[in-house]
């Protein structure tokens, strides 16, 4: 299976790297000269594309740019990519380094806006999850302590596939329903940040406040920003963590 991805900060990396290792044939693209983007493409294990290239004769496009980038993307990029490739967005909304974006505050699923800045359907995976999580703790299937990624989407077909690359990354995965359903794993809720195994993400999604999501987002980006010194993985966890009581216990 051919991946191409799109955006090579923190999550794109880790997507990069972990697919590669794990026998996919990976391109990768972001906005750096083509001398430093071939440096970054050799060390994560990857073939280094234009962003015409990245997204031609591929299964999958991971699109892991900030919010604000989505719509400066050329409008036209995905036009000769056939129908059946699936394209999954990591995409999580902070308004502090989006700008605000009106839709997105008046409440429209985060997923569902980036579908329609595409003009493509998306599957959204690997956002809920912290990049550090995604290179360092992945485990091996049926391990104890497995972390779990969920997927939302409306291609079945598509999910059952991303679901498959998460495994081969190091966790399991959780159907969390429709792309409309997708506010479940978005900043602000309980399956954010939280690192849980299936069955824990599976009730931490159930159990999900869309009205909540923004005002808990900003409570916890708020806490982190303040922290000085800057907290380290864990406390981010913990505070994720802290924010739920059932996952309270946990920290
Ligand atoms: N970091 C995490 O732990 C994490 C985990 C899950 C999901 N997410 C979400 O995933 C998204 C990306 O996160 P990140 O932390 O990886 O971001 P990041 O470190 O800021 O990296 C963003 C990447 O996107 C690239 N980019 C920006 N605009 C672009 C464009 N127009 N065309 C091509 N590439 C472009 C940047 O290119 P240059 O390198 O050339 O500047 C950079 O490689 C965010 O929405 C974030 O909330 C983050």
């Amino acid at each position: 299976m051919k991946i191409g991805i799109i955006g090579l900060g923190d999550v794109g990396s880790g997507i990069a790297r972990k697919l590669a290792a794990a026998g996919y044939e990976v391109k990768v693209n972001n906005r750096k000269q083509p001398d430093e983007l071939a440096l970054k493409a050799k060390e994560l294990g990857a073939t280094p594309a234009t962003l015409e290239e990245v997204v031609k004769d591929v299964d999958i496009i991971f699109i892991c740019v900030p919010a604000i980038a989505i719509p400066l993307l050329p409008k036209d990029f995905l036009k000769n990519v056939p129908p059946d490739v699936i394209i999954v967005e990591t995409t999580n909304y902070y308004p502090f380094r989006d700008g605000g974006i009106e839709e997105l505050e008046k409440g429209k699923v985060e997923s569902v806006w980036v579908a329609e800045q595409l003009g493509r359907p998306v599957i959204k995976a690997f956002n809920e999850l912290p990049a550090y999580a995604l290179e360092h703790l992945g485990k091996a299937k049926g391990e104890d302590g497995r972390i779990a990624i969920a997927v939302s989407g409306d291609d079945e077909k598509a999910k059952q596939i991303v679901s498959r690359l998460i495994n081969d990354t190091g966790f399991d995965a959780v159907d969390a329903g429709s792309i409309s359903e997708s506010w479940r794993h978005q900043p602000g809720t309980p399956a954010y940040c939280t690192e849980l195994n299936a069955a824990e993400l599976k009730k931490a999604l159930a159990e999900a406040v869309k009205e909540k999501s923004s005002s808990t987002r900003e409570f916890a980006i708020n806490k982190i920003i303040k922290s000085n010194p800057p907290p380290s993985h864990e406390e981010i966890v913990k505070l994720h963590r802290s924010l739920f009581t059932e996952n309270a216990q946990k920290s």
